[in-house]
């Protein structure tokens, strides 16, 4: 993760004093509205695991009490296309990551109005759960929908996609295990395109942008791209 640690002088987290890894999200407040207050303290047993309190590799057959392959969505924001996408796909276990507080808790509302069995919901920093969770060669799929597209050049460092970060998908992917990845910014897709091409543990499974997924509603972030008159790319590369 060479390029995403830089130099600030200045300690915390965990890393050598001098450097501080740049992160993808905005340090938000975690106020829960009150539906999310209470499907936090309702479902968390059910649903939900603080990556804090995780020690790797994940088994996803505990995890889940079955045997079934295993995806890992990064920034399943406020999750309702998440309790969605895991109904159209009971035959696999999805583990969704995401950072923001009040999302998780309305991803548990969602989850218990859906009432699906294969998700778990991690609270933590999706890169973070890839490096230190997550066995080399196991997800099935890795997900990654709508991520902040950072669109200044000042903030180019916090876009979650890098060549780094596309070597680490491809090391937890199993062979033949599928990247797919979705975004409304079409200069972040190129980018996208051109780091994905160039991972060579990865391989496009279409000669540019892939159709839609069959199992992916429309997101909450994606509805919003699309009234401001976005096009949506959609990417799907496999593990060689
Ligand atoms: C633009 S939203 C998209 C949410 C959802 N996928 C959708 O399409 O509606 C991006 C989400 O990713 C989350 N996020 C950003 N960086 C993350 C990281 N490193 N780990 C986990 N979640 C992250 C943000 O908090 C935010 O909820």
């Amino acid at each position: 993760m060479q390029d995403s640690l830089i130099r600030t002088g200045t300690t915390g987290d965990g890393l050598p004093a001098h450097f501080r890894r740049v992160v993808s999200f905005h340090p938000r407040g975690g106020r829960l509205n009150a539906v999310q207050r209470r499907a936090f303290q309702a479902h968390a047993d059910r649903w939900y695991l603080e990556a804090g309190e995780l020690t790797g590799p994940l088994d996803g057959t505990t995890l889940f009490g079955r045997a079934a392959p295993l995806i890992m969505e990064i920034g399943s924001g406020m999750g309702e296309s998440t309790a969605a996408m895991a109904a159209a796909r009971p035959e696999a276990d999805l583990l969704a990551i995401e950072v923001y507080k009040p999302g998780v808790a309305q991803t548990l509302h969602h989850l218990n109005r859906t009432g699906v069995q294969n998700v778990r919901v991690v609270r933590g920093d999706g890169v973070q759960v890839l490096t230190d969770l997550i066995a080399p060669g196991s997800l099935a799929e890795l997900w990654l929908f709508f991520p902040d597209p950072w669109p200044k050049t000042r903030h180019f460092k916090r876009r979650l996609v890098t060549p780094e970060f596309a070597e680490l998908v491809a090391s937890r992917l199993r062979r033949g295990g599928v990247f797919r990845l979705a975004t409304d910014w079409a200069p972040y897709a190129e980018r996208m395109l051109a780091v994905c091409a160039a991972t060579k543990g990865l391989r496009n499974l279409h000669a540019g942008w892939a159709p839609r997924p069959a199992f992916r509603p429309r997101t909450r972030f994606e509805r919003r791209g699309l009234a401001e008159g976005h096009e949506i790319f959609d990417l799907e590369f496999s593990r060689r």
